[in-house]
């Protein structure tokens, strides 16, 4: 073989790892994506020391090594990439126009609890994002809670630790990174334990009803940025399993350029809170039935 030609993995066995990773993840890949899987495939095979894409295939579909081996395979195939403060514009609107009334409903009702989940929360960027708008409001007399989940164990090690490059710190305010950061290196900076401490961080599958339900009910459902990667049928799952996290006053935020039209019979756009992508459940009697 051309050592210089870009890796690709045969048709029929690139079709069996889209549907592989469909069924897992609800991940939908096209048919332009055999050099992004082939390459993954292929550093996976070098770690092992497997020689084909085939015996990989294997290796991560029979056997009792292959539940060891997936979630490597899971998080080589997923895309990461988030960084702190990410689209600023509609984070201002979040904490203006949805976290700020929150504060004040919950103190007005006497219940200081607040339970805020990143759904697909990659290494935790996002979820202490909002950890910093909260201390910047100085909103200590609510019981704060802020869950991240991701399907990608790695990431979620990541959060974990809390150790992040300069790109991806890059538009955190000056004051904030000297309060809340401390170098590691040139590179990297560490978030303190002050903001650690407000977060839990487990992996969770979107897909999954069981792993979903077990988070509990949420006041904001934080789903940016990862609806992108399902298919119509995959989106639909998903978003039923997210409903069952909220009450009927949550919200759920997506991303600035997703929108959730096609299911009305899951979520209703909130029309005053449109800068901030926010969503309620459907009203009642509008759902189909779970499907
Ligand atoms: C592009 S990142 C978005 C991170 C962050 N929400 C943001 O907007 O900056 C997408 C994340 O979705 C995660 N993901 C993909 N499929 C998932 C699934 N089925 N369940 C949970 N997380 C998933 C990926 O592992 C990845 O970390």
């Amino acid at each position: 073989m051309d050592a210089t030609a870009r890796p690709s993995v045969e048709p029929e066995l690139f079709k069996k790892y889209v549907d592989f990773i469909y069924d897992h993840t609800g991940i939908r890949f096209e048919d332009n994506k055999n050099y992004f899987i082939a390459s993954k495939v292929g550093r996976r095979c070098e770690a092992l020391g497997l020689s084909s894409a085939q015996d990989y295939f294997n290796y991560i579909t029979s056997g009792p090594q292959r539940h060891g081996e997936l979630p490597h395979f899971v998080d080589a195939i997923t895309i990461h990439e988030t960084f702190f403060f990410r689209n600023e514009p509609q984070l201002n609107a979040f904490e203006r126009d949805i976290l700020t009334p929150l504060v004040n409903a919950k103190r007005l009702s006497g219940n200081k609890r607040i339970r805020i989940w990143s759904a697909a929360c990659s290494t935790g960027d996002e979820v202490y994002t909002t950890i910093l708008q909260v201390l910047k409001n100085n909103w200590t007399d609510i019981n704060w809670e802020f869950v991240g989940t991701d399907i990608s164990q790695q990431s979620i090690r990541d959060a974990q630790a809390g150790v992040y490059s300069k790109y991806a710190i890059r538009n955190i305010p000056a004051d904030m990174m000297s309060k809340y950061f401390t170098q590691v290196d040139e590179q990297t900076s560490k978030i303190s334990d002050e903001i650690k401490k407000f977060a839990t961080f487990k992996p969770a599958n979107l897909k999954e009803p069981s792993e979903i339900r077990r988070l509990g009910k949420f006041d904001v459902v934080i789903c940016r940025n990862v609806l992108i990667y399902f298919d119509d049928k995959s989106k639909e799952q998903v978003l039923w399993n997210i409903y069952d996290t909220m009450d009927d006053d949550s919200l759920l935020i997506v991303g600035h350029s997703e929108n959730l039209y096609a299911y009305k019979h899951i979520f209703k756009a909130d029309n005053k809170l449109a800068s901030a992508f926010a969503y309620h459940k459907a009203p009642a009697g509008t759902e189909k039935l779970h499907v």
